[in-house]
């Protein structure tokens, strides 16, 4: 089984990417995580990726740059040196230029903690408690210029409980979150899909 290489991005802290690693070193997942890159110095991600073994683990400082797309272009560059087949956003927290959606167009994904398109944006998960759902979750998808708006690969579904607090339901979401990932992108590598519209059809 050829394993693709991935870059995965991150900000904070790095819980799927651990699942994500987890995964690739039982041969649940042909994937060979090349590069981590965070947006932030101090992201526990970046040692998890250290540790691991990751080889190219980078902090990129956005201060460095002198706007959205010049730091965007950093890093393609570092993910095209590695010959990284995906981008794999994994609790990234900055909003992509287009020039990378179309740089790296349909091979970035992300994985979002409400099912979409309900509760977009980065309070998916108090949004759906707030409104009273009864069910949560997460979306996997591929990542478009509209956020939170790419096709949808793949969700999982969680019961809303009466006592939740917003930490419970989001350790509930994190848990399906750490199956869904690795198993989205080895079905994204085995199997691929083709695209209708929006619908992603899994070959
Ligand atoms: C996850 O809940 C994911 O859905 C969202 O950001 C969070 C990242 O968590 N995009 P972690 O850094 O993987 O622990």
């Amino acid at each position: 089984m050829a394993h693709h290489a991935i870059a995965v991005m991150v900000s904070g802290r790095g819980t799927n990417l651990a699942a994500i690693l987890e995964a690739a070193k039982n041969g649940e997942c042909p994937v060979d995580v090349r590069v981590v890159i965070s947006n932030k110095i101090d992201a526990p991600a970046l040692r998890i990726a250290r540790d691991a073994g990751v080889s190219s683990v980078f902090f990129v400082n956005p201060k460095d740059y002198k706007d959205r797309i010049a730091y965007d272009k950093a890093c393609a560059d570092i993910i095209e040196k590695a010959d990284c087949q995906w981008v794999v956003l994994a609790g990234y927290m900055r909003i992509l230029s287009s020039f990378f959606v179309n740089y790296f167009f349909n091979r970035i994904v992300n994985i979002h903690p409400a099912l979409l398109p309900a509760f977009t944006g980065v309070d998916g998960v108090s949004d759906a408690l707030a409104y009273g759902v009864k069910v949560a979750g997460c979306t996997v998808h591929l990542v478009s210029e509209e956020v939170d708006g790419g096709a949808i690969l793949s969700q999982a579904v969680v019961p809303v409980l009466n006592d939740d607090s917003l930490e419970s339901l989001h350790q509930r979401i994190q848990k399906e979150e750490y199956k869904l990932y690795p198993q989205t992108l080895h079905r994204m590598i085995e199997q691929g899909f083709s695209m209708d519209g929006r619908r992603i059809i899994w070959r």
